[in-house]
């Protein structure tokens, strides 16, 4: 069947569609059903089924002869190391761990916070997480210890398992003082910290903490416990309006099911090829598709530890696909931009053979044409951007290639995938014409594999996502259908900015801002940036009075964010002004700074290593009237 096909055999019978694919998956108790809807709109997929996602992800391999194959190669510029790791050992590695997780008291349904840089022993700890039926919750190793502890205060988790260090270029990052920082501040506390000790800093250990490998030693490895298709495998933390993060629910059921599905006919990828997803495990790309997605279709999955540039070179993803003989691969668009510039001619491309590569994948921010056919030439395969979001687990829309390679068109993320009945909403809640833009929402039940809900936040779900257009799952993203069915994904509906791939919140930036005693009032936007896609730029209102020197406030403004929020949010911009726009009822104007940034974004320094204060942007928004109409 082709993708028109496949498509409408998902719209036309759902039940039938999704029965079909869940044979792909061992359970322990097939379910009798797929879609649960008595409890819409929160709807459950594969409810009464009983199922493990850690046995399907490594035993079943095991038990059909393929435990000497590869699951993971950890590849690792930053310590110049590369090794492989076969089903069989992980399953053992991950049964050790599990055991020894529910041996201190870890039990099915408990949370379990991971904190953990790129190595094997992050997707140990999620799998060894799933096989006992404990949740975790993966935070990305950029954020600061506020951010940590704010997680820790709404999922409570019974342990955290972290690593000692980091590696970024040219810095370790201290991981541990980091968490003992986070769970000070937190009104939660973990009963214990599982410490995985890196060569590269051995952490100061507290009496809350023990070491990952001897608190496995002379423990009973734990087998799978058998959960329901509808019981949650994890809550991810993603950027939402304010500064308190959503935890997206993913259930154990849908998840398997789908991202199998995703597995051969998105990526086109067989049991046994290698698949590479250069992300991190803190981001969504990273649970489906550096841990999940392939352990499920027993592939082989890369574990990359580096960057695009500079560890040592730009040639770095060349050499993994040569070496690893890679057959798909995924990446955000902002890894090309950073190689792109370094490597315009593709000098370091030409060095490699690349002969294995099927296909390149994009996501997580807009791909830009540029950006897209340098790709095509250098590599000389397909490269499919396709649109994806935390909440969906997987993408919205794509080009899925096992099923029909169609047509790809420049500035398009393809086409719905099976299950996403994709729309563009007016004002009016009616579908625009083809080629209008609107906002883009997804009609209910969204398919199997997607958020079931936010974690114990039931009402906020439903007011964050499901009341504006009644019916609908609304995605916070503008866009256009054009006639072929083709979705363009133009710009976010809400105060989220997407910075190097990385979704961040405006909102939670400004409650930082607003926290420095001098600044009476603050707004946060993001501007269009060469490298990143988006960065973020603070505007500052001062408290009345203060006489010190704009360029301190901004300084410490900026020191502000990132121990707050973290590096990740590569807040380096900001400026003083004296009022914000804002229309007669109070709201500022972000739309409105958007627009006056944009016309100076060609006044951006191309790259920002230090704190600055943008004086043209004060000097033209000062010009522009800031004290007079707006
Ligand atoms: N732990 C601690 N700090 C981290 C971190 C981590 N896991 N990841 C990033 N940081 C830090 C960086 O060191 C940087 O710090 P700096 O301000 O001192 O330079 C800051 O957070 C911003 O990181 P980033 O925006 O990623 O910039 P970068 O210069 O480190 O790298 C790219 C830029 C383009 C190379 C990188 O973002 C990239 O490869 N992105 C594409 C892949 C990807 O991760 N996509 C995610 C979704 S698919
Ligand atoms: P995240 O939840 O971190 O994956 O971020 C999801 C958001 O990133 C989406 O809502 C979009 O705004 C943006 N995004 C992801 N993939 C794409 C894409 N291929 N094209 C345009 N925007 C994208």
């Amino acid at each position: 069947m082709g993708y028109r096909e496949t498509y409408k055999a998902a719209q036309d019978d759902p039940e039938g569609f999704w029965m079909q694919a869940a044979g792909a998956i061992d359970w322990v108790k097939k379910p009798s059903k797929a879609l649960d809807d008595s409890t819409a709109p929160m709807y459950q997929w594969y409810s009464d089924g009983v199922m493990n996602t850690c046995y399907n992800a490594l035993d079943r391999h095991i038990e059909a002869g393929h435990g000497d194959r590869v699951a993971i190669i950890h590849d690792s510029p930053m310590t110049r190391s590369s090794h492989e790791i076969t089903y069989t050992e992980l399953r053992d590695r991950v049964a050790s761990l599990a055991g020894a997780l529910r041996a201190k008291g870890v039990e099915k349904g408990d949370r379990v916070i991971i904190y953990m840089p790129m190595v094997p022993e992050a997707l140990e700890a999620m799998l060894a997480c799933a096989r006992i039926g404990a949740v975790h919750s993966v935070v990305f190793g950029g954020f600061a210890a506020a951010e940590l502890a704010t997680r820790i205060d709404d999922a409570k988790p019974k342990a955290i398992i972290a690593a000692s260090c980091g590696l970024e270029p040219g810095r370790v990052i201290h991981y541990k003082p980091l968490i003992d920082e986070a769970i000070e501040i937190a009104a939660s506390k973990p009963a214990f910290c599982v410490i995985f000790q890196r060569e590269q800093e051995v952490a100061e250990m507290t009496a809350r903490d023990v070491d990952w490998h001897a608190f496995q030693y002379g423990v009973e490895p734990a087998a799978c416990v058998p959960v329901k298709g509808s019981d949650p495998l994890y809550v991810l933390y993603t950027s939402g309006t304010t500064g308190q993060p959503k935890g997206v629910v993913r259930p154990n059921g849908g998840h398997a099911v789908a991202l199998h599905w995703t597995m051969k006919n998105i990526y086109n990828v067989e049991a046994g090829d290698v698949f590479w997803a250069a992300s991190d495990v803190g981001w969504v790309v990273g649970h489906s598709y550096i841990c999940y997605g392939p352990l499920l279709a027993g592939a082989t999955t890369i574990v990359f530890e580096g960057k695009p540039v500079g560890t040592p070179d730009a040639g770095t993803f060349w050499r993994v696909i040569e070496e690893h003989k890679v057959v798909s691969f995924f990446t955000a668009p902002t890894a090309f931009r950073a190689i792109k510039r370094v490597d315009p001619e593709g000098e370091f491309v030409k060095k490699y053979d690349l002969s294995s590569l099927k296909a390149l994948y994009l996501a997580g921010e807009r791909a830009d044409s540029d950006t897209i056919i340098w790709a095509q030439d250098q590599l000389g395969v397909p490269v499919i951007d396709h649109w994806w979001q935390t909440e969906t687990g997987y993408s919205i829309a794509a080009i899925p290639m096992g099923l029909e390679a169609l047509p790809v068109k420049l500035g398009s993320p393809g086409v719905p995938m099976p299950g996403f009945e994709v729309h563009a909403l007016g004002d009016d809640g009616h579908p625009v014409k083809a080629g209008e833009m609107g906002a883009i929402a997804i009609k209910l039940p969204l398919p199997p594999g997607t958020l079931s809900g936010l974690w114990q936040a039931e009402d906020r779900y439903k007011s964050a996502y499901l009341e504006a257009f009644p019916g609908y799952y609304e995605t916070g993203d503008a866009g256009i259908i054009d006639e072929d069915g083709y979705l363009y994904i133009m710009a976010r509906t809400d105060d989220v900015i997407n910075v190097a791939g990385h979704r961040l919140s405006t909102g939670a930036m400004e409650e930082v801002l607003s926290s420095h005693p001098d600044v009476a009032e603050c707004a946060v936007i993001g501007v269009a940036d060469a490298l990143k896609g988006q960065l973020p730029l603070g505007f500052l209102c001062l408290t009345a009075g203060v006489e010190r020197s704009e360029r301190d406030v901004v300084a410490e403004c900026v020191k502000l964010v990132r121990a707050k929020i973290g590096p990740v949010a590569a807040f380096k911009l900001a400026c003083v002004v004296e009022r914000l726009p804002k229309t007669r009822s109070g709201k500022v104007l972000r739309g409105t700074m958007a627009k006056i940034a944009d016309g100076l974004a060609w006044k951006m320094p191309a790259t920002i290593d230090d704190p600055i204060i943008l004086d043209e942007i004060t000097v033209y928004l000062r010009k522009m009237g800031y004290a007079g109409d707006l």
